[in-house]
């Protein structure tokens, strides 16, 4: 895969929504991503961010980037089922995990660097699915692998910190606020690797979100270009990725 096909993202409905050309996966698998991003699995994740979700699940399986998946923010467990699914379909008598972190109690309370967030956003108890509905969806959509799957459960600057983690190639964030989001980075950055993925959903939704990442590139001196994605309907940006090349 060629770093510069990252460019495919542009306002273009047509591109936007059908990726063209993104990532260079061959008809069938563009097919099937597609097919999955439009699910109704339980997810509050739009379906353009899904697919991106999943054309970035495929570019790294694909290229065989070592390291694990790892998602801050799974919630109900939607963009879990998919990166299962993609474990599954790409990485097909592998050995590499999905762990997937939430405190199952919302989000913790937002500071002061989320001014100017949307006003449902950041409370505790917000956005708090049990863990069981995150298992009974997973087993539900036929995701639910043991061998595959690791559950971190507590808050991210408790759990991500010493969680056993030992090679990231795709680090999916999703958890809206800036401490959240920090906390995720602080702690995992460092362990994605050359060539591996970060993802940010609501880059462009939530302030303190921006804010954590724009803060996090330039502490640690990342210039790896932001790959937009935005919504076909209204041009709103929906999430941000990037390729570590260093
Ligand atoms: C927007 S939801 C994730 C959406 C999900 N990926 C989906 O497919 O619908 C954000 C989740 O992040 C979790 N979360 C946010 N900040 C957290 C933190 N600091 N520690 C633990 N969980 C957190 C919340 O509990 C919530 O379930």
């Amino acid at each position: 895969m060629a770093p510069s096909a990252l460019a495919c993202f542009t306002k273009s409905a047509e591109e936007v929504v059908s990726h063209k050309g993104l990532f260079e996966a061959p008809s069938h698998e563009r097919l099937w991503i597609q097919q999955w991003a439009f699910k109704k699995v339980p997810s509050i994740v739009s379906d353009v961010r899904k697919s991106m979700t999943l054309d970035i699940a495929y570019a790294v399986l694909a290229d065989n980037v070592p390291g694990d998946c790892v998602e801050t923010g799974a919630y109900t467990g939607g963009t879990s089922i998919l990166l299962m699914k993609a474990l599954h379909r790409w990485d097909a008598g592998g050995s590499r995990l999905l762990w997937a972190a939430d405190s199952f109690e919302g989000l913790p309370a937002p500071t002061e660097q989320d001014s100017g967030a949307d006003s449902h956003v950041g409370s505790k108890n917000k956005l708090s699915p049990s863990e069981e509905t995150f298992i009974n969806n997973l087993k539900e959509w036929e995701a639910h692998g043991p061998t595959r799957l690791r559950i971190l459960r507590g808050w991210f600057s408790e759990t991500l910190p010493t969680a056993p983690i030992e090679q990231i190639s795709y680090l999916r964030l999703d958890r809206d606020i800036y401490a959240s989001a920090m906390d995720s980075l602080r702690a995992l950055y460092h362990m994605v690797s050359v060539g591996g993925y970060v993802y940010v959903d609501d880059y462009g939704s939530f302030d303190g979100c921006r804010r954590a990442i724009d803060e996090f590139r330039a502490e640690h001196g990342i210039t790896d270009p932001l790959v937009y994605q935005y919504l076909p309907e209204d041009g709103n940006n929906e999430a941000v990725a990037w390729r570590k090349t260093k």
